[in-house]
C-alpha cells in the first residue's frame, strides 16, 4: 500500500474517512492507471474515476462510522469487466408467476425421467456408495471418460479414447478451463455475433479482447472470418481461439452448414488458431441429417466442449472437453486450482444411467417435447407478429432469434413488456461482445408450458407493435 497523504486535512473530513479516500485514490492511481478523479461526485455514495474513458465507481464510507473494509476498492480489475448485473435483475422479474417467460434457457423438467434416475441413484449408493462419495481423479472417472469417448464415435463421428477426455463441472466450466489455460490478458478471441452470453462472461473474466463475426441462417460467415483474420494478421495479432456453437446456436438458433464447417476448419488450420466447438445443443436435432462435428473434421485442431445439462439434466453439473491428450494434461492442471475433480457422485450416476442405455430414449423424448414447442412458437409468430419483424427457424435446440425494425430498442421494451403485458424475453445486447443488437431479442421455447405459447406470443406481438409504432411516431416528429 503506498504512503497515505493526509486527505482528511486536504478535504476537511474525518481521519477515518480520509484513510478510505486516500487508500482508494492512491492505490487506484498506482494500480489501475487512473486518468482522472472527480471529487465532484463526493455528494453521492461513490467516488468516480475515469480509466480508459470508462467510469469506475468506488463506494466511499459516507460518514464517520469507522474504517470498514471498503470492499468496492478491493475488487480485482476483471470484476469491472463482468459487473453488469442488469440481466440478472430482469431474469428475476421474468420469474414472477404472472409473467409468461421466454427468457431463461432452461430444459423442460418433464425431460428428466426422475423414476429411472432414482433407481440408478439407489443402485450407485447401494453398490458404489463409498467411491461415489470420495474424491476422484482430476480428469474424471475413467470408466465415464471411456464411455464418453465411445459415445462420441457414434454421435460426433470421431475416434477418440479416454486420454482425450476431461470431465468438467458443466459446459461453462469447460469454457472456463479452456480460457484459463489459453487466454492471457489482452489476447484475442474470435466469437460469433451474436453468441452465448456466459461464454463472453468467461472470456471477459480472463481479460480477452473480442473480434466478432456475424452469423446468418447458415451459421458463422466464414468469408467475413477470413477477412477479419487476414486483417489481424497484418496487425501481427494471432487470436488464441475461435469460439463457435455450430449447432442450434444460443441465442440465434441457427446451425452451420456442412460446407461452412469444412471451410472453417480449413481456415482455422491455415491461420494456426484452435477452434472451440461448443456442442451444447447438437444432439437436440428435430429434423434433417446431422452435419459433421468440427472435431471430426480436425481432431488435432478443435477443442470440443459439451455438457450433460441438455441431454440429462443441469442439476448434475457435468460436462466434458475432448482435446488432444497434451491439452488435456494442461486442462487438468488448470482444474486442480478450481475444484480438483467434478462431482464423483454425479459422474457415477451419469455413467450408470448411460451404460443402461437410458440417455438415448431421454434424448428422443426431449426432441419430441421441444419440437412440438418449436412448432407452436413458429406458428404463433408467423400469424401474430407485426410486419417488419423477422426471426430464425431453428431445426433443434432451445432458441429463436427475433429482429425488429431498426430503431426499436428491446432493452427498455423488456421492462415495458413485463409491466404492461406480463411477458418476458432476453434483449439482444448482452449476446454481442460490443453490446449491439439493440433491436433484437432471444425467445427460449424449451421451458415454457406449451399451452401458454400462443398467449405469450400474442402478448409479445402487442409489445412489438406498440414499440414499432412509437418509433414510427418518433421518426415523424
Ligand atoms: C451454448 C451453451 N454452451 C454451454 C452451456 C453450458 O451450460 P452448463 O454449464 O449448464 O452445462 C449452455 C447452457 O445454457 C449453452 O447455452
Amino acid at each position: 500500500m503506498p504512503m497515505l497523504l493526509d486527505y482528511g486535512n486536504i478535504l476537511g473530513v474525518s481521519r477515518n474517512f480520509s484513510l478510505v479516500i486516500g487508500a482508494c485514490f492512491q492505490y487506484s492511481t498506482r494500480i489501475y492507471g487512473i486518468e482522472s478523479f472527480l471529487p465532484a461526485h463526493f455528494k453521492s455514495d461513490y467516488w468516480t474515476f475515469f480509466r480508459k474513458k470508462r467510469a469506475v465507481f468506488v463506494k466511499h464510507s459516507g460518514s464517520d462510522r469507522g474504517l470498514h473494509m471498503g470492499w468496492q476498492g478491493l475488487y480485482a480489475d476483471r470484476m469491472a469487466l463482468i459487473s453488469d448485473t442488469s440481466i440478472i435483475g430482469l431474469l428475476k422479474l421474468a420469474e414472477r408467476p404472472d409473467v409468461i417467460s421466454f427468457a431463461g434457457g432452461l430444459p423442460d423438467p418433464r425431460s428428466f425421467p426422475l423414476a429411472a434416475m432414482k433407481e440408478v441413484s439407489d443402485w450407485v449408493f447401494d453398490n458404489q456408495g463409498g467411491a461415489a462419495m470420495q474424491y476422484g481423479p482430476t480428469a474424471g472417472y475413467t470408466t465415464l471418460r471411456e464411455w464418453i469417448a465411445e459415445r462420441m464415435k457414434l454421435v460426433d463421428r470421431v475416434s477418440l479414447t479416454a486420454e482425450h477426455i476431461i470431465v468438467t463441472t458443466g459446459g461453462v466450466e469447460a469454457m472456463d478451463l479452456i480460457a484459463k489455460t489459453f487466454i492471457n490478458p489482452g489476447d484475442t478471441v474470435v466469437v460469433e455475433a451474436p453468441t452465448y452470453l456466459a461464454a463472453l462472461h468467461v472470456f471477459r473474466s480472463y481479460q480477452a479482447r473480442f473480434v466478432d463475426v456475424p452469423v446468418d441462417d447458415d451459421g458463422m460467415r466464414i468469408d467475413l472470418l477470413e477477412e477479419r483474420l487476414s486483417a489481424l494478421k497484418r496487425e501481427g495479432v494471432r487470436p488464441k481461439l475461435i469460439y463457435t456453437i455450430p449447432a442450434f446456436q444460443n441465442p440465434a438458433g441457427v446451425s452451420m452448414s456442412e460446407e461452412r464447417r469444412k471451410k472453417l476448419v480449413e481456415v482455422a488450420d491455415r491461420y494456426g488458431i484452435p477452434i472451440l466447438e461448443d456442442a451444447a445443443y447438437a444432439e437436440l436435432r428435430f429434423e434433417g441429417p446431422s452435419p459433421s462435428s468440427l472435431v471430426s473434421l480436425n481432431p488435432d485442431g478443435v477443442l470440443f466442449a459439451n455438457t450433460f445439462s441438455k441431454i440429462f439434466g443441469p442439476g448434475v453439473r457435468l460436462g466434458w472437453i475432448a482435446a488432444p491428450p497434451e491439452v488435456i494434461a494442461q486442462l487438468c492442471q488448470a482444474k486442480q486450482g478450481t475444484d480438483q475433480c467434478s462431482s464423483t457422485l454425479g459422474q457415477r450416476l451419469v455413467y450408470e444411467y448411460g451404460k443402461r442405455g437410458l440417455i438415448e430414449p431421454q434424448i428422443e423424448a426431449s426432441i419430441s417435447l421441444y419440437r412440438e414447442k418449436r412448432d407452436r412458437v413458429l406458428q404463433a409468430v408467423a400469424s401474430l407478429f407485426p410486419p417488419g419483424c423477422t426471426w430464425t427457424r431453428p431445426e433443434g435446440g432451445f432458441y429463436l432469434w427475433v429482429t425488429l425494425p431498426e430503431g426499436v430498442n428491446t432493452t427498455p421494451m423488456l421492462e415495458w413488456a413485463i409491466q404492461n403485458e406480463k411477458v418476458a424475453y432476453v434483449a439482444g445486447p448482452p449476446f454481442y461482445a460490443d453490446g449491439r443488437g439493440q433491436n433484437q431479442f432471444r425467445l427460449c421455447f424449451s421451458f415454457i408450458n406449451p399451452e401458454k405459447i400462443e398467449e405469450g406470443i400474442r402478448r409479445l406481438s402487442r409489445v412489438a407493435e406498440h414499440h414499432i409504432e412509437r418509433r414510427h411516431h418518433a421518426q415523424q416528429r
